[in-house]
Order: C-alpha cells, then sequence, then structure tokens
C-alpha cells in the first residue's frame, strides 16, 4: 500500500470549570471596555493601568506578563451586525494565535466576559485560534526543519457549554481533514487512495462507506467519470459516504456530491495558462468538504440522514485519452459533445447528481471547483451558487453563509443560458460561450438533476490560496465545510 498522508496534528479544545489561578488565558472584553472588570483583582496596579491605557487608545489585542505566564485581552468589538463581530473574533483569533507561538504558549484559557448569552463570541475566538494553528508539514522528514507546534490545547470557561466547545471541535476537525486531503499531491492521493481515506474517515466518525470499483463504474455506465478516466493510468473511484442515524429529522435524505479530480491538467485540452496547472491537486476540494462534512455530522450524531458522492479521477492527456469532438452516453442517457477536455468536472458530476436522484432526495448539493470564471468573478471572497432549490432553502443558505462567514452570492440559471450549451449533434456540448461560463457549467449540471431541488455550489475562487489570509491559512481552505455543515444542522 501507498505511503499515507501524515495528518496534520490538530489542537484540542476542552471545557474548564474554572481558571486556574497561573494560566496562560485570554480574556474577551465587551466593546467599549474601559478597564478591567474587578473579577481581575490579582492583577498588579501597573498592568491594570497599562491595559486600561491601551483601552483608552482602541487597541483590541493587548498582551500583560502575569508573574510566569501571559494574559492576553481581546476586545469584541466589530462594526456593523453579530455576524460581523464573529468574524472580527476570528480574525482576533488568528491574530492571538501569533503571540501565542512567538510567546511559546501551550496551553490557553479562554474567559468570556463579554456576557454574550451562549458563550459564542469566544467560541468563535478559539475557531480563529483553531483554524490558525492547523499546519500541513506532512511530508516532512527532519523534524527540526518543522514549526514547533507549541499549542496543544485551548480551555475555554462557562458561558461556553462542555457540548457546544465538543460539537464545535468536531467541525474543525472536519474542515481539518478536508485541507489535508486537499494538500495531498496527486502521487499521495490518486482516485483509490482518496476514497480509501473516506473511508478511513467515515470508520472513525461513524458512517457508512462504499466505493464503486472501474468494473462497477463500467457496468453502471457512468460515461462522464469514464471519458475522463481514459487518459490516466490509473482507475477512477465513485465513492459513497451514508449518515443515516435512528432519530433523523428527515424522512428523505440530504445528498451532497463532491467534484473529486485528484488532478487537472485539462487532458488534451491542455491547460494553456501559464501556472494554471500548478494548483490543481485542490481540484477535489468539493469531494474533501463533502468528506469534511459527514465526518462532522457523524462524530456530532446530527440527527439527519445525509448521503454524500464523490466520483473521483485524475484529468490527463495519455493514451486513451478522450479527445475533443468525442460524442459521451452519459449515466442518464443524455449524449454530450465534448469540445474541451478541461472542461471535464461538469462530465463526471453529471454522473452523481443522475445517479443522486434515486435517493428521492430532499435537496441535493454539489460542491466544485468548476470554473476559473467563478473565480474571477467574486474572487477568494466567496462562494457562487446557483440552483433549482425553493427561496426559502436558498435563503437559509445565505443565512447559514453569513454565520460561518463564507458567503454566498447567487447566479441565476435564466432559459436563455441554455443556447451557450447547444449542440449541432448532441442534447448539449460542455464547454458553453466566453461569456458566463460559472453558469453554463450551471445549466449544464441542471439538465442531469432535472425534477430534484438542486444547488450548485462553485467554489474555485475560495477553495485554495496560495498566500495566507488570516485563520483561512495557505493551500486548502476547507471551504463549505462549515457552511454545509451549519445549513444541515439548523434544518427542522
Ligand atoms: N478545475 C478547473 C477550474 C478551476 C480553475 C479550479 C481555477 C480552481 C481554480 C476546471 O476543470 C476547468 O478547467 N474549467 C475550465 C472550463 C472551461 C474549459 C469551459 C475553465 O474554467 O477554464
Ligand atoms: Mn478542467
Ligand atoms: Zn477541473
Amino acid at each position: 500500500m501507498a505511503p499515507k498522508i501524515r495528518p496534520s496534528m490538530p489542537i484540542q479544545l476542552a471545557s474548564a470549570a474554572q481558571l486556574p489561578p497561573h494560566a496562560d488565558s485570554v480574556f474577551l472584553l465587551p466593546a467599549g471596555a474601559q478597564e478591567l472588570p474587578a473579577a481581575l483583582a490579582d492583577l498588579h496596579e501597573a498592568a491594570r493601568r497599562y491595559v486600561a491605557d491601551q483601552l483608552a487608545t482602541d487597541s483590541k489585542l493587548i498582551t500583560v506578563n502575569h508573574y510566569s505566564h501571559r494574559h492576553y485581552f481581546v476586545v469584541a468589538s466589530g462594526k456593523g451586525s453579530a455576524h460581523l463581530i464573529a468574524e472580527a473574533m476570528r480574525k482576533s483569533g488568528h491574530q492571538l494565535h501569533a503571540l501565542l507561538k512567538a510567546d511559546k504558549v501551550t496551553e490557553l484559557y479562554v474567559q468570556d466576559l463579554t456576557e454574550a448569552a451562549d458563550g459564542h463570541l469566544a467560541l468563535a475566538l478559539a475557531e480563529g485560534v483553531y483554524l490558525s494553528a492547523y499546519q500541513f508539514e506532512g511530508y516532512k522528514t527532519d523534524e527540526k526543519s518543522k514549526a514547533p507546534a507549541a499549542l496543544t490545547r485551548v480551555l475555554l470557561t462557562a458561558p461556553a457549554s462542555d457540548e457546544a466547545i465538543q460539537a464545535l471541535e468536531n467541525v474543525l476537525r472536519g474542515v481539518c481533514l478536508a485541507r489535508d486531503l486537499i494538500n495531498a499531491p496527486l502521487n499521495k492521493l490518486n482516485a483509490t487512495q482518496f476514497a480509501e481515506r473516506m473511508a478511513e474517515a467515515g470508520d472513525e466518525a461513524g458512517y457508512q462507506t462504499e466505493i464503486f470499483d472501474l468494473p462497477r463504474i463500467e457496468a453502471l455506465r457512468m460515461g462522464g467519470l469514464l471519458a475522463v478516466n481514459l487518459g490516466s493510468p490509473e482507475p477512477p473511484t465513485f465513492t459513497i459516504m451514508e449518515w443515516k442515524p435512528e432519530n433523523a429529522r428527515n424522512s428523505k435524505p440530504y445528498v451532497l456530491v463532491g467534484k473529486g479530480v485528484v488532478f487537472d491538467t485539462g487532458g488534451l485540452s491542455l491547460k494553456p495558462t501559464p501556472g494554471s496547472m500548478d494548483i490543481m491537486k485542490c481540484d477535489m476540494s468539493g469531494g474533501a468538504a463533502v468528506t469534511g462534512v459527514l465526518y462532522a455530522l457523524a462524530k456530532n450524531k446530527v440527527p439527519v440522514h445525509v448521503i454524500g458522492l464523490v466520483p473521483a479521477t485524475d484529468n490527463r492527456p495519455g493514451g486513451m485519452a478522450y479527445v475533443p469532438g468525442d460524442v459521451l452516453t452519459m449515466y442518464s442517457g443524455l449524449t454530450v459533445e465534448v469540445l474541451n477536455t478541461d472542461a471535464e468536472g461538469r462530465l463526471i458530476l453529471a454522473d452523481a447528481l443522475a445517479f443522486a436522484k434515486k435517493y428521492e432526495p430532499e435537496l441535493v448539493f454539489d460542491i466544485a471547483t468548476l470554473t476559473g470564471a467563478a473565480a474571477r468573478a467574486i474572487g477568494k471572497e466567496g462562494l457562487v451558487a446557483m440552483g433549482t432549490a425553493d427561496d426559502e432553502q436558498m435563503l437559509a443558505l445565505k443565512q447559514a453563509g453569513q454565520r460561518v462567514h463564507e458567503r454566498i452570492v447567487e447566479f441565476p440559471l435564466w432559459d436563455e443560458y441554455a443556447e451557450h450549451i447547444k449542440s449541432d449533434i448532441a442534447d448539449i456540448n460542455n464547454l458553453g460561450k466566453g461569456e458566463a461560463g460559472a453558469i453554463s457549467a450551471g445549466k449544464f449540471l441542471e439538465r442531469f438533476i432535472e425534477g430534484t431541488p438542486w444547488v450548485h455550489l462553485d467554489i474555485a475562487g475560495p477553495a485554495y490560496l496560495t498566500a495566507p489570509d488570516s485563520y483561512r491559512g495557505k493551500g486548502g481552505t476547507g471551504t463549505s465545510v462549515r457552511l454545509l455543515y451549519d445549513f444541515l444542522v439548523n434544518q427542522k
């Protein structure tokens, strides 16, 4: 068996009954705080005055040495809505993490003095620290060359409940699992290894996994997945993950479909722009996100029935590779004229979406690094969404996006865009026109999930960052894990 990815070492979140007298601690102060609360009476006078002076200059992050250890103070302020204040806390968590690293803090206590009802601001702060502590160094052999992972534990006191803390930790582990999978290159994570990793995560978390191999995929006639795989020396996989708790609130399942292109060269329509192939190990970010969501749902025993589907292959120009002009018969029976082999994602997703129908789902999501057009339209700042789900479901998704700060921009699927994917010789083509590329990709997918409420998430912008951005870090971000978990947990 090929060597496994060495998983990144996650930190731990835990609850603490109270703050020990000598501990590295961060105190979350309410917005507009002028001085320290009386509860911190043991802090010496000079330190109190220093903090008060800093607060007066509107400082948001203050450090004080308290005997042998550190006290940090974070002010819970931020412009606008509660969601934006929570996001400011995640970002403060990132800045705080930099200080913790410099100060070699191994264990941090968090005390919420804001009187936020359920400690959600302290949880957001801890979330920012946790996600900033993620480091992917899976293939370094020299322990000394690794950045010292000082921080191992973050402990929160009331009002954050033990339950909320554990639930948050499991979601963040799901995010880091997705990041680990995305950051693994093709020669460590081909389609088969990806499927094995999904099954391993299921064994740990408690969801069921079934993996279809090449003969099974051939028998099912998944023409899109098979065509994309033709140029590869390695077989495709189709993985089904299922979390079906006995106490599920929904009778019809939610189905999450994730794009699992473990590397995208573009195939024979080889990626033309210099550098555009360099990050294409990230082209399975959608599949990684689906894995992370299933992991978190199962770990937290969330009472919602959810199925994940991940078609996986690399897209390469090898000997038998599919060529421009080929006409494919898809799993659904529709025919597709291939005009560009680099528009491969929609081909493998189309088969999975058509397969999803057999579950008679409540709602289907697909998550995919699908188009450069989506990334150009809104950048790494948000997710492009479109679909046929009703207004209420779309609104619920957008609200989840606000809560976790993975914001949604909805693009239209107007009838007129169907023109873009017309073919002279087949039912549709896979390329679209020069403009509205994210939408024509959505219109293409729509043909394979007709009659079922569906949302398509194009995450090509935020899935992978080449420069660090606060707690999202550098490399795979794990985008959509927190979003979809939040959406599903809040379904009635
Ligand atoms: N995987 C790419 C899209 C992508 C671009 C992901 C940038 C992440 C960052 C996708 O398979 C692709 O190649 N799309 C083409 C489609 C085109 C040929 C219609 C694109 O966007 O150029
Ligand atoms: Mn491509
Ligand atoms: Zn791709």
